[in-house]
């Protein structure tokens, strides 16, 4: 209650309060689009399809839908209907006809400390030629592209030139490595694959292009590659397969002048791999319509965005993070972006810090993984810089641990900028639990469910749990950006989101509601773990080890680390005629990283004899968890042996 009224009438000073609440200052509440977000929540709950078709509004349409929401054959739900748009139609072509023809979309700098930049009017130039490009390889609305790329501004251009000629784009994060790339491209059948020669990353560079060859030699998928030239190291170029992306772009077939294809809101617009329960990752498919609107939103209101800003996401563009809130969403609201290719501490851990001083970055987005890897340096790194311009900070992809939170809060923030820790997954397309900058914050959580949205937090029996009871968290009303199925396999999205709880969208989270109704995410309760913010299925990880001819059984949990957040730990039963020595256990890590990317390495390989598995043949992961954590191991009179 007392939350609430802070909120209401915008009090605070921006300085702690009691325990453990930051109250937004009032410079922060005067600038705030919502200042009364009690009012906005309290009304959009009220007439959540008219919150959206307000928003929607604010987007150009080709032609205005029939129905916001259609919901006759949930969970299959369509927004939107009738309506027809394409996300490029307001993430470029719009402003071309304003202001912001000329201003800038994207500052960009490389690892080796390259700079470029590109205004609207250049970015629209870029996408237009290279979707003519893909136009001339026969990429045909509908068909699937699949990019994979380094941090480099190419990316979002090859994504934005799918996007508009209706191809479908599919981004394997730059991170991964051959089968993980191989298993997605069989999986959408892309026949045009774009990458790099290479990315730097942390003073080196990753073979790209090697990767993708190796991937190749397993799929017969792939036609024509598209490899943009960042590195310059040489690489192999398959004669009749591999084309120079700087070479087709001077061609005539690219033309600077495409026209937006039309799309129906329902339309996919990307295909996005993300790891579940068993070893084959699954597509997320999210829309040209609904998505735009969800993301947009979202974006405006949480980070209470403005023609002034300079705003940085410091994800991947190959994650979800990166295509709503690198990609579409800041262009959708026509904000200048910085995009930085390496690592966070290459040369040395101020290089952030140094782009937002030389930048004057108002907005910086990231992850407790990034801030905890930085907080270990001190804060003396960031305290030379300048860092004066940022009004607003932001969380996500894991819980932010208190003491990680208070760090960036006062180091960074200088106890002036509030933190947005965002709550949101690649199956949502957009913020689901946050706060918007007017919400006094409690460090840990990211407060209560976007405009229009409810969440719970249930028990086994569906029962809502009591405040600060631990539970299965689960989503209960319909949002704009959800992701519309599974692709090609509808089964595994009613079976995964909707069954558990029915007619409840089912996160795979566990959390907690305090007495102020304020979300605590503990974190995943399948088998999936999250390291370093990427989440990854302990099932990928086992087939990998599994692949490696010394290896007949694996499995793999994630044990709490200190930076990652969750680090793996696996188990290996060898094949007969086999060692278990630390070499063997080192070349086993290298697999783990030449086959799915080295995010993915195990922390720790121990050899066994034997794991803990049901009668059915299920290993027992939280069995293996409770040994390692020294806890206790709870039921196992379900345990074979
Ligand atoms: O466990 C939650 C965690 O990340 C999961 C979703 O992962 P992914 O689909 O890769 O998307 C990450 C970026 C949106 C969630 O189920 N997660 C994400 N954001 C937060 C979080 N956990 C706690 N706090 C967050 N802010």
């Amino acid at each position: 209650m007392m939350v609430e009224q802070l909120a209401r009438n915008g009090k605070g000073n921006g300085t702690k309060e009691g325990a453990d609440l930051y109250y937004p200052s009032a410079d922060v509440v005067e600038r705030a689009q919502v200042k009364d977000w009690n009012a906005l929540a309290d009304f959009s709950s009220k007439d959540p399809m008219g919150f959206w078709a307000a928003r929607a509004e604010e987007l150009g349409w080709y032609q205005k839908w029939d129905s916001v929401l259609d919901d006759s054959g949930k969970p299959f739900y369509k927004w939107f209907v009738g309506g027809k748009t394409n996300i490029v139609h307001n993430a470029i072509d719009r402003h071309l006809h304003t202001h912001r023809k000329n201003k800038l979309a994207f500052i960009w700098q490389g690892e080796d400390g390259a700079e470029r930049s590109m205004s609207y009017f250049s970015l629209n130039r870029e996408v237009s030629k290279f979707a003519n490009v893909l136009k001339a390889l026969g990429v045909r609305k509908g068909d699937r592209v699949t990019i994979y790329m380094g941090r480099v501004m190419e990316l979002p251009i090859a994504m934005l030139a799918c996007a508009k000629i209706g191809a479908i784009h599919s981004v394997v994060y730059g991170g991964f490595s051959v089968e993980a790339l191989h298993s997605r491209i069989e999986d959408s059948q892309s026949r045009v694959l774009i990458t790099c020669d290479g990315a730097f990353l942390n003073g080196k560079v990753v073979e790209l292009k090697g990767i993708v060859d190796e991937a190749l030699k397993r799929t017969a998928a792939v036609e024509t590659v598209v490899v943009y030239r960042r590195t310059g190291k040489p690489v192999h170029m398959e004669e009749g397969r591999d084309y120079w992306w700087h070479e087709l772009m001077a061609l005539p077939i690219a033309s600077p002048k495409c026209e937006t294809e039309k799309m129906d809101a329902e339309d996919p617009l990307f295909l996005l791999y993300t790891s579940g329960t068993t070893g084959t990752p699954k597509a997320l498919v999210h829309t040209h319509g609904g998505y735009s609107v969800g993301i947009y939103a979202t974006f405006k209101y949480v980070f209470d965005i403005t023609d002034e800003d300079r705003y940085w996401c410091a994800a991947d563009p190959g994650w979800i993070t990166g295509h709503s809130y690198i990609v579409y969403a800041p262009l959708m609201t026509g904000t200048t972006s910085v995009i930085y290719e390496g690592a966070p501490t290459y040369p040395y851990p101020d290089r952030w810090w140094r782009i937002v001083e030389k930048y004057g970055v108002t907005i910086l987005y990231t992850a407790p993984t990034a801030i905890r890897g930085l907080m270990r340096f001190g804060e003396a790194w960031p305290n030379r810089c300048d860092l004066s311009s940022l009004r607003l900070l932001g969380s996500v992809g894991e819980p932010i641990n208190p003491e990680a939170w208070r760090w960036y809060y006062k180091n960074i923030g200088k106890d002036r900028c509030p933190i947005m820790d965002t709550w949101w997954q690649t199956e949502t397309g957009m913020f689901m639990i946050t706060p918007t900058p007017v919400v006094p914050l409690k460090p840990g959580s990211g407060t209560r469910p976007f405009f229009t949205l409810r969440a719970e937090v249930l028990d086994d029996h569906g029962r809502t749990a009591a405040p600060n009871e631990e539970g299965f968290l689960v989503l209960t009303t319909p949002w704009p950006a959800m992701a519309r199925t599974v692709y090609k396999d509808p089964d595994r999205y009613v079976s995964t989101y909707w069954t558990k709880y029915p007619g409840k969208y089912f996160t795979g989270d566990s959390a907690r509601v305090d007495e102020d109704g304020y979300f605590w995410i503990i974190g995943r309760v399948d088998d999936v773990i999250k390291v370093s913010g990427y989440r990854l299925g302990t099932a990928e990880v086992e087939s990998a080890l599994v692949s490696h001819p010394a290896v007949a059984e694996a499995a793999a949990i994630g044990l709490p680390h200190e930076i990652k957040g969750n680090a793996i730990h696996t188990y290996v039963i060898l094949r007969s005629g086999f060692e278990p020595t630390e070499k063997l256990a080192e070349e086993l890590r290298q697999h783990v990283g030449v086959e799915l990317g080295p995010i993915a390495k195990p922390e720790k390989i121990e050899f066994v004899a034997k794991l803990p598995k049901t009668r059915s043949g299920k290993i027992m992961r939280r069995v293996l968890r409770a040994r390692a954590l020294g806890m206790p191991e709870g039921d196992i009179s379900t345990i074979e042996d």
